[in-house]
């Protein structure tokens, strides 16, 4: 027999896990064990990481803005998500989520990932935008994955960090200065 859940009211839930939506942990995942990874964004957050998603994301912001960092063709794109969008994400597309409001609230829905179906895991050079790094992986789990994958790159040597097209050092763990070198040379779209 097939069996079903009970549609469950989103403001509620949001509130009941509010501690979680900010840092250092910043998402949670509303069914654990779904196909369907169904998980509310909130902030402030700063990350330089951009993820290659073997899949779609869809993107709905519920409360204040975000901006998500595109890296097309060796250039930095600025997409802004602003409150009440929708944006579908296509498959393998680098994207950095940036969330520096306080409180800001996404719903983010993503495919669960057969075997074999890898996510990379890229961090790109402030000064050229050539890829410095790339972690591929099977992830199982969003919440918990992320933050070994990070730290896996933080930890590198600065040699490891250092771009092979400029010579400019990645500058890892500290995600202000890499994001002030960047940002000012990002295209906006629209
Ligand atoms: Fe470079």
């Amino acid at each position: 027999m097939l069996k079903h859940g009970m549609p469950l009211n989103l403001n509620a839930w949001i509130d009941k896990v509010r501690d979680n939506l900010r840092p250092p942990v910043g998402n949670q995942q509303i069914w654990p064990d779904a196909n369907l990874i169904t998980m509310v964004v909130g902030s402030p957050n700063e990350r330089t990481d951009f993820h290659d998603d073997p899949f779609e994301e869809f993107f709905y912001q519920i409360h204040g803005d975000a901006f998500l960092l595109i890296l097309d063709r060796g250039k930095y794109d600025r997409i802004t998500l602003r409150e009440g969008d929708v944006f579908l994400l296509p498959a393998h597309v680098r994207h950095s989520p940036q969330r520096p409001g306080e409180n800001t609230l996404c719903l983010i829905v993503e495919r669960s990932r057969p075997l074999g179906a890898l996510d990379g895991f890229e961090w790109y050079c402030a000064n050229c935008a050539a890829l410095v790094y790339r972690i591929e992986c099977q992830l199982n789990s969003i919440v918990t994955d992320l933050p070994k994958l990070y730290n896996q790159f933080y930890d590198t040597s600065a040699a490891a960090r250092t771009c092979r097209q400029c010579a400019t050092v990645h500058s890892g763990r500290d995600a202000n200065s890499w994001l002030s070198a960047v940002l000012p040379k990002t295209r906006i779209r629209p």
